[in-house]
Protein backbone atom coordinates (compact mmCIF):
# COMPACT_ATOMS: atom_id res chain seq x y z
CA UNK A 1 0.00 0.00 0.00
CA UNK A 2 1.78 3.51 -0.89
CA UNK A 3 1.45 6.00 1.76
CA UNK A 4 -0.43 9.01 1.47
CA UNK A 5 1.01 12.21 -0.34
CA UNK A 6 -0.53 14.26 2.61
CA UNK A 7 -1.15 13.70 6.21
CA UNK A 8 -4.06 15.38 7.81
CA UNK A 9 -1.59 18.61 9.93
CA UNK A 10 -1.16 18.57 13.92
CA UNK A 11 -3.20 20.69 15.51
CA UNK A 12 -0.43 22.91 15.92
CA UNK A 13 1.02 23.21 12.53
CA UNK A 14 0.15 26.43 10.06
CA UNK A 15 -2.22 24.32 7.36
CA UNK A 16 -0.60 24.73 4.23
CA UNK A 17 -1.69 24.02 0.29
CA UNK A 18 -5.91 22.66 0.00
CA UNK A 19 -6.23 22.43 4.07
CA UNK A 20 -5.32 26.61 4.09
CA UNK A 21 -7.42 27.71 1.50
CA UNK A 22 -10.06 25.22 2.92
CA UNK A 23 -9.63 26.80 6.53
CA UNK A 24 -12.07 29.75 6.80
CA UNK A 25 -10.54 31.73 9.19
CA UNK A 26 -6.81 31.58 7.83
CA UNK A 27 -7.57 31.89 4.45
CA UNK A 28 -7.13 34.89 2.34
CA UNK A 29 -7.82 33.53 -1.03
CA UNK A 30 -6.55 35.47 -4.21
CA UNK A 31 -5.27 38.19 -1.37
CA UNK A 32 -1.83 35.64 -0.43
CA UNK A 33 1.28 37.61 -1.55
CA UNK A 34 3.72 35.71 -3.59
CA UNK A 35 5.72 35.11 -0.51
CA UNK A 36 2.50 33.37 1.34
CA UNK A 37 1.66 31.45 -1.57
CA UNK A 38 5.65 29.91 -1.54
CA UNK A 39 5.73 29.35 2.41
CA UNK A 40 2.38 27.76 2.45
CA UNK A 41 2.28 25.71 -0.84
CA UNK A 42 -0.47 27.68 -2.29
CA UNK A 43 1.13 28.41 -5.72
CA UNK A 44 -0.33 27.05 -8.49
CA UNK A 45 -3.61 26.53 -6.73
CA UNK A 46 -4.69 30.16 -6.98
CA UNK A 47 -4.41 32.21 -10.55
CA UNK A 48 -1.13 34.26 -10.45
CA UNK A 49 -2.54 37.89 -9.72
CA UNK A 50 -2.31 38.86 -6.47
CA UNK A 51 -5.59 40.70 -5.26
CA UNK A 52 -5.67 43.58 -2.22
CA UNK A 53 -8.66 42.80 0.21
CA UNK A 54 -10.10 46.43 -1.15
CA UNK A 55 -10.52 44.35 -5.23
CA UNK A 56 -11.90 41.86 -2.83
CA UNK A 57 -14.44 43.93 -1.12
CA UNK A 58 -15.38 45.40 -4.71
CA UNK A 59 -15.80 42.06 -6.64
CA UNK A 60 -18.04 40.95 -3.71
CA UNK A 61 -20.09 44.15 -3.59
CA UNK A 62 -20.69 44.15 -7.50
CA UNK A 63 -21.16 40.04 -7.39
CA UNK A 64 -24.01 40.65 -4.79
CA UNK A 65 -25.32 44.06 -6.03
CA UNK A 66 -26.03 42.08 -9.08
CA UNK A 67 -28.27 39.70 -7.98
CA UNK A 68 -31.94 40.12 -7.68
CA UNK A 69 -33.22 38.05 -5.09
CA UNK A 70 -32.51 38.77 -1.43
CA UNK A 71 -32.11 34.54 -0.54
CA UNK A 72 -29.34 34.37 -3.19
CA UNK A 73 -27.36 37.69 -1.73
CA UNK A 74 -27.99 35.36 1.39
CA UNK A 75 -26.21 32.56 0.05
CA UNK A 76 -23.29 33.85 -1.78
CA UNK A 77 -22.53 35.44 1.73
CA UNK A 78 -22.88 32.54 3.48
CA UNK A 79 -20.96 30.63 1.14
CA UNK A 80 -18.38 33.33 1.31
CA UNK A 81 -18.47 33.35 5.56
CA UNK A 82 -18.11 29.41 5.24
CA UNK A 83 -14.55 29.94 2.42
CA UNK A 84 -12.99 33.07 3.90
CA UNK A 85 -14.54 34.30 6.86
CA UNK A 86 -12.32 37.39 7.25
CA UNK A 87 -13.40 38.77 3.58
CA UNK A 88 -16.94 37.97 5.17
CA UNK A 89 -16.80 40.96 7.36
CA UNK A 90 -14.99 42.80 5.55
CA UNK A 91 -17.73 43.13 3.46
CA UNK A 92 -20.34 43.30 6.16
CA UNK A 93 -18.40 45.64 8.05
CA UNK A 94 -17.57 47.81 4.52
CA UNK A 95 -21.74 48.37 4.30
CA UNK A 96 -24.01 47.32 7.33
CA UNK A 97 -26.72 49.23 6.03
CA UNK A 98 -26.86 47.28 3.13
CA UNK A 99 -25.50 43.93 4.36
CA UNK A 100 -27.83 43.86 7.80
CA UNK A 101 -30.80 42.77 6.24
CA UNK A 102 -29.47 40.26 4.41
CA UNK A 103 -27.58 38.02 6.52
CA UNK A 104 -30.40 38.56 9.41
CA UNK A 105 -33.80 39.88 9.50
CA UNK A 106 -35.65 39.70 7.34
CA UNK A 107 -34.31 37.53 4.89
CA UNK A 108 -32.90 35.40 7.39
CA UNK A 109 -36.34 34.32 8.01
CA UNK A 110 -37.16 33.06 4.35
CA UNK A 111 -33.58 31.31 4.59
CA UNK A 112 -34.55 29.86 7.71
CA UNK A 113 -37.88 28.75 6.18
CA UNK A 114 -35.83 26.77 3.30
CA UNK A 115 -33.27 26.29 5.65
CA UNK A 116 -33.27 22.25 4.56
CA UNK A 117 -33.12 23.23 0.86
CA UNK A 118 -30.43 25.53 0.45
CA UNK A 119 -28.32 23.88 2.98
CA UNK A 120 -24.78 23.37 2.08
CA UNK A 121 -22.36 22.86 4.90
CA UNK A 122 -22.90 22.48 8.24
CA UNK A 123 -22.14 25.41 10.59
CA UNK A 124 -22.56 25.95 14.39
CA UNK A 125 -23.92 22.78 16.47
CA UNK A 126 -27.16 20.98 16.66
CA UNK A 127 -27.65 19.69 20.16
CA UNK A 128 -31.12 17.05 19.28
CA UNK A 129 -32.53 15.97 22.67
CA UNK A 130 -32.11 12.34 21.66
CA UNK A 131 -28.25 12.90 22.95
CA UNK A 132 -29.67 13.89 26.34
CA UNK A 133 -27.06 12.67 28.76
CA UNK A 134 -24.43 13.32 26.30
CA UNK A 135 -24.20 17.12 25.66
CA UNK A 136 -21.17 17.68 27.47
CA UNK A 137 -19.64 14.75 25.04
CA UNK A 138 -21.16 16.48 21.75
CA UNK A 139 -20.21 20.19 22.90
CA UNK A 140 -16.39 18.73 23.41
CA UNK A 141 -16.16 18.30 19.37
CA UNK A 142 -16.79 22.08 19.10
CA UNK A 143 -13.15 23.46 18.31
CA UNK A 144 -12.80 26.19 19.73
CA UNK A 145 -11.69 26.29 23.31
CA UNK A 146 -12.32 29.06 24.54
CA UNK A 147 -16.31 30.38 23.69
CA UNK A 148 -17.85 33.86 25.51
CA UNK A 149 -21.18 33.63 23.69
CA UNK A 150 -23.37 31.36 22.52
CA UNK A 151 -26.85 32.06 20.77
CA UNK A 152 -28.83 29.53 21.42
CA UNK A 153 -32.55 28.72 19.97
CA UNK A 154 -35.10 25.47 19.95
CA UNK A 155 -36.72 27.07 17.17
CA UNK A 156 -40.17 27.20 18.02
CA UNK A 157 -40.91 31.51 17.70
CA UNK A 158 -38.37 32.27 14.73
CA UNK A 159 -38.80 35.79 14.15
CA UNK A 160 -42.97 35.78 13.63
CA UNK A 161 -42.52 32.85 11.44
CA UNK A 162 -43.59 30.50 14.28
CA UNK A 163 -41.65 26.77 14.80
CA UNK A 164 -38.94 26.02 12.30
CA UNK A 165 -37.81 23.65 13.83
CA UNK A 166 -33.75 22.83 13.14
CA UNK A 167 -34.68 25.16 10.48
CA UNK A 168 -34.29 27.64 13.03
CA UNK A 169 -30.01 27.78 13.33
CA UNK A 170 -30.26 30.68 10.59
CA UNK A 171 -31.37 32.97 13.67
CA UNK A 172 -28.24 32.14 15.76
CA UNK A 173 -25.82 31.93 12.69
CA UNK A 174 -27.29 35.32 11.28
CA UNK A 175 -27.04 37.00 14.72
CA UNK A 176 -23.95 35.96 15.70
CA UNK A 177 -22.31 37.50 12.38
CA UNK A 178 -23.94 40.80 13.81
CA UNK A 179 -22.09 40.25 17.21
CA UNK A 180 -19.18 40.44 15.24
CA UNK A 181 -20.09 43.26 12.17
CA UNK A 182 -21.69 45.44 14.26
CA UNK A 183 -19.65 45.77 17.86
CA UNK A 184 -16.66 43.86 16.92
CA UNK A 185 -17.45 41.10 18.68
CA UNK A 186 -14.28 38.10 18.14
CA UNK A 187 -16.05 35.45 15.69
CA UNK A 188 -14.11 32.71 17.19
CA UNK A 189 -15.70 33.29 20.07
CA UNK A 190 -18.58 32.98 19.42
CA UNK A 191 -21.24 30.03 18.83
CA UNK A 192 -24.17 29.23 17.37
CA UNK A 193 -26.46 25.93 18.66
CA UNK A 194 -29.63 24.70 18.31
CA UNK A 195 -31.76 22.59 20.99
CA UNK A 196 -33.70 20.29 18.56
CA UNK A 197 -36.60 19.03 20.70
CA UNK A 198 -38.63 17.89 17.67
CA UNK A 199 -40.95 20.68 15.63
CA UNK A 200 -44.82 20.55 15.54
CA UNK A 201 -44.69 21.95 12.09
CA UNK A 202 -46.56 19.19 9.94
CA UNK A 203 -44.97 20.71 6.76
CA UNK A 204 -41.10 20.54 7.75
CA UNK A 205 -42.18 16.62 9.30
CA UNK A 206 -43.10 15.27 5.80
CA UNK A 207 -40.62 17.51 4.23
CA UNK A 208 -38.41 14.51 3.29
CA UNK A 209 -35.23 16.96 3.17
CA UNK A 210 -36.31 18.39 6.91
CA UNK A 211 -32.70 18.01 8.39
CA UNK A 212 -34.13 17.84 12.41
CA UNK A 213 -35.40 15.04 15.19
CA UNK A 214 -38.48 13.87 12.95
CA UNK A 215 -40.76 14.16 16.42
CA UNK A 216 -43.22 16.38 17.83
CA UNK A 217 -41.77 18.55 20.16
CA UNK A 218 -40.65 17.51 23.78
CA UNK A 219 -42.45 19.42 26.71
CA UNK A 220 -42.50 20.03 30.29
CA UNK A 221 -39.78 18.58 32.80
CA UNK A 222 -37.81 16.19 30.17
CA UNK A 223 -37.21 19.49 28.20
CA UNK A 224 -36.22 21.55 31.13
CA UNK A 225 -33.96 18.87 32.29
CA UNK A 226 -32.25 18.87 28.74
CA UNK A 227 -31.60 22.46 28.81
CA UNK A 228 -30.50 22.29 32.59
CA UNK A 229 -27.92 19.82 30.76
CA UNK A 230 -27.25 22.16 28.17
CA UNK A 231 -26.35 24.91 30.57
CA UNK A 232 -24.36 22.83 32.92
CA UNK A 233 -22.41 21.71 30.15
CA UNK A 234 -21.49 25.14 28.61
CA UNK A 235 -20.38 26.13 32.33
CA UNK A 236 -18.60 23.48 32.65
CA UNK A 237 -16.63 23.76 28.84
CA UNK A 238 -16.74 27.40 29.19
CA UNK A 239 -17.07 29.18 32.60
CA UNK A 240 -16.57 32.75 30.84
CA UNK A 241 -19.18 32.01 28.95
CA UNK A 242 -22.96 34.14 28.32
CA UNK A 243 -25.74 31.93 27.18
CA UNK A 244 -28.10 34.13 24.90
CA UNK A 245 -31.84 32.75 24.33
CA UNK A 246 -33.33 33.38 20.93
CA UNK A 247 -36.37 33.04 19.97
CA UNK A 248 -38.36 30.60 21.78
CA UNK A 249 -41.55 30.62 22.76
CA UNK A 250 -42.92 32.52 24.95
CA UNK A 251 -43.97 29.36 27.02
CA UNK A 252 -40.45 28.52 27.54
CA UNK A 253 -38.76 31.79 27.05
CA UNK A 254 -40.17 33.63 30.04
CA UNK A 255 -39.77 30.71 32.81
CA UNK A 256 -36.08 29.54 31.12
CA UNK A 257 -34.87 33.25 31.91
CA UNK A 258 -36.52 33.57 35.36
CA UNK A 259 -34.39 30.31 36.14
CA UNK A 260 -30.78 31.34 34.86
CA UNK A 261 -30.60 34.73 34.87
CA UNK A 262 -29.72 35.09 38.53
CA UNK A 263 -27.70 32.25 38.01
CA UNK A 264 -25.15 32.75 35.20
CA UNK A 265 -24.89 34.99 32.50
CA UNK A 266 -27.33 35.13 30.31
CA UNK A 267 -30.10 37.03 28.56
CA UNK A 268 -32.98 37.00 26.14
CA UNK A 269 -32.70 39.54 23.17
CA UNK A 270 -36.38 38.71 22.50
CA UNK A 271 -37.29 39.77 25.58
CA UNK A 272 -34.71 41.82 27.27
CA UNK A 273 -33.18 43.29 23.72
CA UNK A 274 -36.47 44.36 22.37
CA UNK A 275 -37.49 46.02 25.51
CA UNK A 276 -33.78 47.87 25.19
CA UNK A 277 -34.22 48.99 21.53
CA UNK A 278 -38.01 49.88 22.87
CA UNK A 279 -36.72 52.15 25.58
CA UNK A 280 -33.94 53.75 23.22
CA UNK A 281 -36.54 54.53 20.51
CA UNK A 282 -39.03 56.28 23.72
CA UNK A 283 -36.23 57.90 25.33
CA UNK A 284 -35.37 59.56 21.78
CA UNK A 285 -39.11 60.04 20.25
CA UNK A 286 -39.26 62.27 23.94
CA UNK A 287 -36.89 64.23 22.50
CA UNK A 288 -38.91 65.44 19.93
CA UNK A 289 -42.17 65.34 21.56
CA UNK A 290 -40.55 67.32 24.74
CA UNK A 291 -42.46 64.94 27.51
CA UNK A 292 -41.10 63.07 30.29
CA UNK A 293 -41.26 59.36 30.33
CA UNK A 294 -42.93 59.00 33.67
CA UNK A 295 -46.05 60.72 31.83
CA UNK A 296 -46.27 58.34 29.47
CA UNK A 297 -49.25 55.82 28.80
CA UNK A 298 -48.07 52.57 26.48
CA UNK A 299 -50.36 50.17 24.90
CA UNK A 300 -49.10 46.94 23.66
CA UNK A 301 -50.82 44.80 20.86
CA UNK A 302 -49.61 41.43 21.77
CA UNK A 303 -48.84 40.12 25.58
CA UNK A 304 -46.38 37.85 24.75
CA UNK A 305 -42.26 37.99 25.76
CA UNK A 306 -41.51 40.84 23.66
CA UNK A 307 -44.82 42.99 25.07
CA UNK A 308 -43.90 42.04 28.56
CA UNK A 309 -39.67 42.50 28.35
CA UNK A 310 -40.42 46.09 26.66
CA UNK A 311 -43.62 46.57 29.65
CA UNK A 312 -41.38 46.05 32.16
CA UNK A 313 -38.22 47.69 31.20
CA UNK A 314 -40.35 50.65 30.58
CA UNK A 315 -41.66 50.51 33.78
CA UNK A 316 -37.95 49.96 35.33
CA UNK A 317 -37.17 53.08 33.58
CA UNK A 318 -40.62 55.34 34.91
CA UNK A 319 -39.54 54.09 37.97
CA UNK A 320 -35.86 55.36 37.88
CA UNK A 321 -37.74 58.92 36.81
CA UNK A 322 -39.39 58.63 40.39
CA UNK A 323 -42.42 56.38 39.90
CA UNK A 324 -43.71 54.09 41.85
CA UNK A 325 -42.92 50.70 39.76
CA UNK A 326 -46.75 49.31 40.23
CA UNK A 327 -47.85 52.27 38.76
CA UNK A 328 -45.43 52.78 36.31
CA UNK A 329 -46.36 49.00 35.30
CA UNK A 330 -49.81 50.48 35.25
CA UNK A 331 -49.39 52.76 32.75
CA UNK A 332 -48.23 49.80 30.52
CA UNK A 333 -51.16 48.38 29.42
CA UNK A 334 -51.52 45.10 27.34
CA UNK A 335 -53.64 43.69 24.47
CA UNK A 336 -53.53 40.14 23.47
CA UNK A 337 -56.01 37.78 21.34
CA UNK A 338 -58.23 37.86 24.43
CA UNK A 339 -58.96 41.42 24.35
CA UNK A 340 -56.85 44.09 27.07
CA UNK A 341 -55.58 42.37 29.97
CA UNK A 342 -57.68 43.54 32.94
CA UNK A 343 -57.47 41.79 36.19
CA UNK A 344 -60.54 39.94 36.14
CA UNK A 345 -59.31 37.26 33.18
CA UNK A 346 -58.58 34.04 33.81
CA UNK A 347 -56.44 33.26 31.48
CA UNK A 348 -53.43 35.33 32.16
CA UNK A 349 -49.82 34.30 33.15
CA UNK A 350 -48.29 35.27 36.24
CA UNK A 351 -45.88 37.19 34.35
CA UNK A 352 -49.06 39.38 32.60
CA UNK A 353 -50.58 40.41 35.78
CA UNK A 354 -48.68 43.09 37.09
CA UNK A 355 -49.33 45.07 33.93
CA UNK A 356 -53.46 43.89 34.21
CA UNK A 357 -55.64 46.62 34.21
CA UNK A 358 -58.57 47.25 36.58
CA UNK A 359 -61.22 48.04 34.27
CA UNK A 360 -63.90 46.25 32.32
CA UNK A 361 -63.08 43.98 29.82
CA UNK A 362 -62.76 45.75 26.04
CA UNK A 363 -62.14 43.41 23.14
CA UNK A 364 -61.65 45.85 20.02
CA UNK A 365 -57.95 47.07 20.04
CA UNK A 366 -59.52 50.23 18.75
CA UNK A 367 -61.63 50.35 21.88
CA UNK A 368 -58.91 49.80 23.71
CA UNK A 369 -56.99 52.37 22.07
CA UNK A 370 -60.27 54.86 23.09
CA UNK A 371 -60.52 53.78 26.12
CA UNK A 372 -56.88 53.81 27.72
CA UNK A 373 -55.61 57.25 25.45
CA UNK A 374 -52.31 56.11 25.37
CA UNK A 375 -49.39 58.37 24.12
CA UNK A 376 -47.93 55.42 22.57
CA UNK A 377 -48.83 52.07 20.58
CA UNK A 378 -46.43 49.02 20.17
CA UNK A 379 -47.20 45.86 18.29
CA UNK A 380 -45.42 42.61 19.04
CA UNK A 381 -47.99 40.04 18.02
CA UNK A 382 -46.80 38.96 14.92
CA UNK A 383 -50.26 39.48 13.16
CA UNK A 384 -49.82 42.19 10.18
CA UNK A 385 -52.30 45.30 9.57
CA UNK A 386 -53.82 45.47 13.13
CA UNK A 387 -52.67 49.10 13.45
CA UNK A 388 -55.55 49.66 10.92
CA UNK A 389 -56.76 53.03 9.48
CA UNK A 390 -59.04 53.91 12.46
CA UNK A 391 -56.24 53.07 14.76
CA UNK A 392 -53.92 55.57 13.99
CA UNK A 393 -56.50 58.35 13.39
CA UNK A 394 -57.64 57.63 17.34
CA UNK A 395 -53.97 57.52 17.89
CA UNK A 396 -53.66 61.22 15.87
CA UNK A 397 -56.87 62.49 17.00
CA UNK A 398 -55.40 61.78 20.78
CA UNK A 399 -51.67 62.89 20.68
CA UNK A 400 -49.95 65.45 18.88
CA UNK A 401 -47.02 63.78 18.07
CA UNK A 402 -48.20 59.85 18.68
CA UNK A 403 -45.36 56.98 18.53
CA UNK A 404 -46.19 54.08 16.57
CA UNK A 405 -44.40 51.49 16.93
CA UNK A 406 -45.26 48.05 14.69
CA UNK A 407 -42.87 45.83 15.92
CA UNK A 408 -43.73 42.21 14.58
CA UNK A 409 -40.92 40.57 12.16
CA UNK A 410 -40.48 40.42 9.49
CA UNK A 411 -41.85 42.34 7.40
CA UNK A 412 -44.51 40.56 6.17
CA UNK A 413 -46.09 40.39 9.81
CA UNK A 414 -45.98 44.45 10.59
CA UNK A 415 -48.35 45.76 11.87
CA UNK A 416 -48.71 48.74 9.77
CA UNK A 417 -46.46 50.08 6.81
CA UNK A 418 -44.24 53.39 7.53
CA UNK A 419 -46.29 54.69 4.97
CA UNK A 420 -49.64 54.07 6.40
CA UNK A 421 -48.80 55.33 10.08
CA UNK A 422 -47.84 58.44 8.59
CA UNK A 423 -50.49 59.26 5.96
CA UNK A 424 -53.38 58.58 8.35
CA UNK A 425 -51.71 60.55 11.11
CA UNK A 426 -50.98 63.21 8.35
CA UNK A 427 -47.03 63.13 9.11
CA UNK A 428 -47.45 63.30 12.67
CA UNK A 429 -46.47 59.59 14.22
CA UNK A 430 -43.10 59.00 15.87
CA UNK A 431 -42.91 55.99 13.49
CA UNK A 432 -40.25 53.13 14.36
CA UNK A 433 -40.60 49.63 12.53
CA UNK A 434 -38.84 46.06 14.11
CA UNK A 435 -38.28 45.53 10.34
CA UNK A 436 -37.03 48.40 7.89
CA UNK A 437 -39.30 50.33 5.56
CA UNK A 438 -37.21 52.66 2.68
CA UNK A 439 -37.46 56.37 3.19
CA UNK A 440 -41.00 58.14 1.77
CA UNK A 441 -42.27 61.22 0.35
CA UNK A 442 -45.82 62.02 1.52
CA UNK A 443 -46.85 66.07 0.12
CA UNK A 444 -43.38 66.75 -0.40
CA UNK A 445 -42.14 65.86 3.03
CA UNK A 446 -39.42 63.27 3.24
CA UNK A 447 -39.72 60.62 5.81
CA UNK A 448 -37.25 58.18 7.17
CA UNK A 449 -38.64 55.79 9.23
CA UNK A 450 -36.56 54.42 12.09
CA UNK A 451 -35.86 50.33 12.23
CA UNK A 452 -36.32 49.57 15.77
CA UNK A 453 -34.05 46.74 14.89
CA UNK A 454 -32.70 44.90 18.23
CA UNK A 455 -29.14 45.03 16.73
CA UNK A 456 -28.52 48.46 18.42
CA UNK A 457 -28.53 46.85 21.86
CA UNK A 458 -27.32 42.92 21.74
CA UNK A 459 -23.92 43.30 19.90
CA UNK A 460 -23.17 45.92 22.04
CA UNK A 461 -24.35 44.02 25.69
CA UNK A 462 -22.10 41.42 23.80
CA UNK A 463 -18.80 43.31 23.96
CA UNK A 464 -19.40 44.76 26.95
CA UNK A 465 -19.81 41.20 28.35
CA UNK A 466 -17.29 40.03 27.00
CA UNK A 467 -14.71 42.52 27.54
CA UNK A 468 -15.88 42.70 30.86
CA UNK A 469 -15.59 38.94 31.39
CA UNK A 470 -19.10 39.78 33.36
CA UNK A 471 -21.14 37.47 35.56
CA UNK A 472 -24.64 38.50 34.75
CA UNK A 473 -26.54 40.53 32.80
CA UNK A 474 -28.60 43.28 34.42
CA UNK A 475 -31.87 45.38 33.56
CA UNK A 476 -29.70 48.15 34.64
CA UNK A 477 -27.55 46.89 31.81
CA UNK A 478 -30.31 47.62 29.27
CA UNK A 479 -31.74 50.76 30.43
CA UNK A 480 -28.22 52.21 30.18
CA UNK A 481 -27.60 50.17 26.59
CA UNK A 482 -30.77 52.02 25.88
CA UNK A 483 -30.08 55.75 27.04
CA UNK A 484 -26.63 55.47 25.15
CA UNK A 485 -28.79 54.76 21.67
CA UNK A 486 -30.89 57.47 21.93
CA UNK A 487 -28.16 60.00 23.24
CA UNK A 488 -26.56 59.06 19.34
CA UNK A 489 -29.70 60.32 17.49
CA UNK A 490 -28.39 63.45 16.37
CA UNK A 491 -31.11 66.72 16.08
CA UNK A 492 -30.75 66.18 12.04
CA UNK A 493 -31.84 62.43 12.67
CA UNK A 494 -35.05 63.77 14.89
CA UNK A 495 -35.51 66.61 12.09
CA UNK A 496 -36.19 63.54 9.76
CA UNK A 497 -38.20 61.54 12.11
CA UNK A 498 -35.28 59.18 12.73
CA UNK A 499 -35.08 58.02 16.07
CA UNK A 500 -32.57 55.44 16.07
CA UNK A 501 -28.88 56.28 15.05
CA UNK A 502 -27.87 55.35 11.09
CA UNK A 503 -26.92 51.83 10.88
CA UNK A 504 -24.31 52.79 8.54
CA UNK A 505 -22.43 53.86 11.91
CA UNK A 506 -23.33 50.90 13.65
CA UNK A 507 -19.84 49.91 15.05
CA UNK A 508 -19.04 53.19 16.30
CA UNK A 509 -22.61 53.23 17.79
CA UNK A 510 -22.12 50.03 19.85
CA UNK A 511 -18.54 50.73 20.78
CA UNK A 512 -20.37 53.69 22.56
CA UNK A 513 -23.18 51.99 23.64
CA UNK A 514 -20.80 48.98 25.10
CA UNK A 515 -18.52 51.47 26.60
CA UNK A 516 -21.52 52.85 28.67
CA UNK A 517 -22.69 49.16 29.61
CA UNK A 518 -19.30 48.26 31.04
CA UNK A 519 -18.57 51.04 33.14
CA UNK A 520 -22.39 49.77 34.08
CA UNK A 521 -21.08 46.63 35.04
CA UNK A 522 -18.07 47.87 37.03
CA UNK A 523 -20.34 49.79 38.83
CA UNK A 524 -22.56 46.86 40.11
CA UNK A 525 -19.23 44.93 40.52
CA UNK A 526 -20.02 42.08 38.08
CA UNK A 527 -16.87 42.67 36.53
CA UNK A 528 -14.22 39.39 36.55
CA UNK A 529 -11.42 41.80 36.37
CA UNK A 530 -10.33 44.80 37.90
CA UNK A 531 -11.46 48.49 36.43
CA UNK A 532 -9.21 49.91 33.52
CA UNK A 533 -8.74 53.66 34.01
CA UNK A 534 -10.33 53.70 30.61
CA UNK A 535 -12.84 51.66 30.39
CA UNK A 536 -13.27 53.31 26.08
CA UNK A 537 -9.68 51.47 25.70
CA UNK A 538 -10.36 48.62 26.70
CA UNK A 539 -13.15 47.93 24.95
CA UNK A 540 -11.32 49.33 21.70
CA UNK A 541 -8.22 46.75 22.60
CA UNK A 542 -10.91 43.73 21.69
CA UNK A 543 -12.34 44.99 18.83
CA UNK A 544 -12.41 42.16 15.94
CA UNK A 545 -10.72 44.05 13.03
CA UNK A 546 -11.54 42.04 9.18
CA UNK A 547 -7.67 42.05 8.17
CA UNK A 548 -6.26 39.37 7.40
CA UNK A 549 -3.56 37.35 9.54
CA UNK A 550 -0.21 38.02 8.87
P1 LIG B 1 -45.37 35.77 21.38
O1 LIG B 1 -45.88 34.66 20.57
O2 LIG B 1 -44.77 35.55 22.72
O3 LIG B 1 -46.55 36.84 21.58
C1 LIG B 1 -47.51 37.17 20.61
C2 LIG B 1 -48.64 37.88 21.33
O4 LIG B 1 -49.53 38.42 20.34
C3 LIG B 1 -49.48 36.97 22.21
O5 LIG B 1 -49.74 37.62 23.43
C4 LIG B 1 -50.81 36.81 21.43
O6 LIG B 1 -51.93 36.65 22.26
C5 LIG B 1 -50.86 38.14 20.71
N1 LIG B 1 -51.72 38.07 19.53
C6 LIG B 1 -51.70 37.13 18.56
N2 LIG B 1 -52.68 37.39 17.67
C7 LIG B 1 -53.30 38.50 18.10
C8 LIG B 1 -54.40 39.23 17.61
N3 LIG B 1 -55.02 38.89 16.50
N4 LIG B 1 -54.77 40.32 18.30
C9 LIG B 1 -54.14 40.69 19.44
N5 LIG B 1 -53.10 40.02 19.94
C10 LIG B 1 -52.69 38.94 19.27
O7 LIG B 1 -44.32 36.52 20.47
P2 LIG B 1 -43.18 37.54 20.91
O8 LIG B 1 -41.94 36.83 21.25
O9 LIG B 1 -43.72 38.45 21.94
O10 LIG B 1 -42.91 38.33 19.54
C11 LIG B 1 -43.93 39.04 18.91
C12 LIG B 1 -43.41 39.75 17.67
O11 LIG B 1 -42.48 40.71 18.04
C13 LIG B 1 -42.73 38.85 16.62
O12 LIG B 1 -43.21 39.16 15.33
C14 LIG B 1 -41.30 39.22 16.73
O13 LIG B 1 -40.64 39.11 15.48
C15 LIG B 1 -41.41 40.66 17.14
N6 LIG B 1 -40.20 41.10 17.79
C16 LIG B 1 -39.64 42.23 17.29
C17 LIG B 1 -38.45 42.66 17.75
C18 LIG B 1 -37.89 43.93 17.18
O14 LIG B 1 -38.26 44.33 16.14
N7 LIG B 1 -37.00 44.59 17.83
C19 LIG B 1 -37.73 41.89 18.75
C20 LIG B 1 -38.45 40.73 19.29
C21 LIG B 1 -39.64 40.38 18.79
Amino acid sequence: MTKPMRTAAPAWEHPSGYDLLRNPRLNKGTAFTEAERRAWGLEGLLPPAVTSMELQVARRHAEIANLDDDLQKYLVLSDMQARNETLYYAVLMSDPATYMPLVYTPTVGEACQKFAHIFRTARGMYLPISARGRVKELLANWPEQDVRFIVVTDGERILGLGDLGAGGMGIPLGKLSLYTACAGVPPRYCLPIVLDVGTNNQTLLDDPLYQGLRQQRVRGEEYLAFVDEFVAAVQQRYPKCCIQWEDFANLNAVPILARYRDKICTFNDDIQGTAGVALAGIVAALRLTGQKLADQRFLFLGAGSAATGIAELISLAMAREGADLATARQRNALFDINGLVVSSRTDLAAFQKPFAQDRAPVSTFVDAVEALRPTGIIGVSTVPKLFTHEVIQAMARINERPIIFPYSNPTSRSECTAEEAYRWSDGRAVFASGSPFPPIEIAGRRFVPGQGNNVYIFPAMGMAVFATEATRVTEEMFIVAAQAVAEQVTEEDLAMGLIYPPQSHILDASLHVAERIATCIFDQGLAQMPRPTDVGLLIRERVYRPLYPE
